[in-house]
């Protein structure tokens, strides 16, 4: 790459490609969640510098060999950050995922405030910041994403490196009394306000964000209105936003057109004899509330017997955080009730729920997306959930219904035209889906139409335009195209 060329620096735990140990070999596999879905597109467009960790702790292993293919096919630079076991133990497994995921997704009951933990985050996320200051010069934006990596601004400066620097926040933020329960919570503020800017999912993210401020740092004062704000606390002025994620409209809508697509779509219609499909999209994790959906398909059998025999709920569970206990019982109470629910409704050439724990190809998924006729969307809380989205962009036909949890970052943009449950209510979700199930096609498609147009313009690309012009009053399209593409291990 040109020197002195500015450059997106995306930095994120994850890489889109992470590699993986598959009977003794290690693999590369497509990374999934929404961080990457949305970010993937931002840099294929420019190009730029992905930095992040490549999914495997043998600092001996060529993860260079069996990285470059990928980034020579993404179209950008793909950096890694090795990281050792006892790095991933405590920072990933332990400070990321057992604290910071069910603390933010208000599940407070599932935290382990181990003080190692909290070591372990600040011993890597020192790390990356050292690769951070290598990879990139002054005039280049970098862009911090998710809770993985809070302190990356503060250990920069600490280290004298100045960079203009964003940080962005998947997930939820949750409010002051959840927050406060955070041992390191102070550290944790302190940190996130040496960045420029602090981009949040929705508006009530941004204003527990700075309630917490208010309730640790009583001076924190904040300027405007409006979805970007400026905060002023101590001698810190900085901006804090929401800036809601999306997708590529566009690239899932023209996928669902293509004809592979459409007929895989056709196919599945017909496997299950062009019954009402039911569609849940999910990483297998406890804040997508599949259990509860599983109940609540159980409740609309029970309570609404006309749809015996009309109706499939098709579940995709995408493999997650496999190595962890509560993800491996999640797997298992979900098959039991998968199993419970079959062996209770099933008649001969019909069976009721079909789960698939796998994850799919981007053709499989759209068309699955396009055939559904519902999409049953019920996070007991998520940052925003992309799948409610893709599912719009892919039905072409209009024609689908798309019933969403009222604890999903989604529900603020999308609330006027989705069919809003509580997850925890499986009474109200049975009825909602008994209500979609017999809406006319007007109101489907009334429906709908404004769905796609919300998604359509408000799309990864707005997305991120809003968020340059926050944090440096520019636009994706200021960054020069970047064509040279290299893979490098720090
Ligand atoms: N997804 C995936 N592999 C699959 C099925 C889905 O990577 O086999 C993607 C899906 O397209 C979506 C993302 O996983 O973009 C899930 O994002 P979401 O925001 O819904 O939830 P997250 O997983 O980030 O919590
Ligand atoms: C969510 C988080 C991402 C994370 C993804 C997959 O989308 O916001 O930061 O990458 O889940 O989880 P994993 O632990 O496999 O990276």
């Amino acid at each position: 790459m040109e020197s002195g060329m500015q450059k997106l620096v995306v930095v994120s735990n994850r890489l889109p490609a992470a590699l993986k140990k598959d009977n003794g070999q290690w693999t590369v596999k497509a990374g999934s969640g929404g961080l990457i879905t949305a970010m993937a597109p931002v840099l294929k467009n420019r190009g730029g510098v992905w930095i992040g960790w490549s999914g495997a702790a043998d600092p001996a292993m060529d993860v260079d060999g069996l990285l470059a293919d990928f980034s020579n096919e993404a179209g950008y630079e793909l950096c890694t950050v090795p990281l050792t076991q006892d790095d991933v133990d405590g920072y990933y497994y332990g400070f990321s995922n057992e604290i910071i995921w069910p603390l933010f997704h208000d599940l407070q009951t599932r935290c382990r405030f181990y003080p190692e933990y909290w070591r372990a985050y600040l011993d890597v996320n020192f790390k990356f910041a050292e690769v951070v200051a290598r990879k990139s010069d002054q005039d280049d934006y970098i862009w911090i994403q998710d809770y993985h990596l809070m302190h990356q601004a503060f250990f920069l400066k600490s280290m004298g490196v100045k960079r203009n620097i964003g940080f962005f926040l998947h997930i939820p933020f949750p409010p002051p009394d959840i927050f406060m329960k955070l041992p390191w919570r102070r550290k944790v503020l302190q940190a996130l306000i040496d960045y420029d800017l602090v981009g949040f999912q929705t508006i009530q993210d941004r204003k527990n964000f700075v309630g917490c401020l208010q309730r640790i740092m009583p001076e924190t004062r904040v300027d405007g209105c409006g979805s970007v704000v400026t905060v002023h606390t101590g001698n810190r002025h900085f901006r804090v936003g929401a800036f809601p994620i999306s997708i590529d409209y566009n690239q899932f809508s023209d996928l669902a057109k293509q004809p592979n697509v459409v007929r895989k779509a056709f196919e599945l219609k017909e496997a299950l004899r062009h019954r009402k499909i039911i569609l849940g999209v999910d990483r297998l994790d406890y804040t997508k509330g599949i259990p509860e959906r599983i109940r609540s398909i159980q409740n609309l059998l029970r309570r609404y017997p006309d749809l015996k025999g009309r109706m499939n709920f098709v579940q995709i569970a995408v493999p997650s955080r496999e190595e962890v206990d509560e993800y491996k019982d999640l797997r298992t109470e979900i098959e039991q009730l998968v199993g419970r629910v079959n062996g209770e409704f099933s008649m001969p050439g019909w069976v009721p729920v079909h789960y698939h724990y796998r994850s799919l190809s981007h053709e499989d998924l759209v068309a699955y997306y396009a055939a559904a006729d519902i999409g049953l969307v019920t996070p007991l809380r998520d940052g925003m959930n992309l799948v409610a989205k893709e599912y719009c962009a892919c039905n072409n036909s209009e024609d689908g219904v798309l019933v969403l949890s009222e604890f999903a970052g989604a529900a603020a943009q999308l609330q006027e035209h989705a069919y809003l449950v509580n997850p925890y209510d499986m009474d109200g979700v049975a009825k909602g889906l008994h209500r979609a199930f017999h809406w006319s096609k007007e109101v489907r498609s009334h429906h709908m139409v404004h769905l796609r147009e919300q998604v359509r313009k408000n799309n990864i690309f707005w997305w991120v335009d809003s968020f340059l012009q926050a944090g440096i009053a520019k636009t994706l399209g200021d960054f020069p195209e970047i064509d040279t593409v290299h893979f490098e291990q720090v």
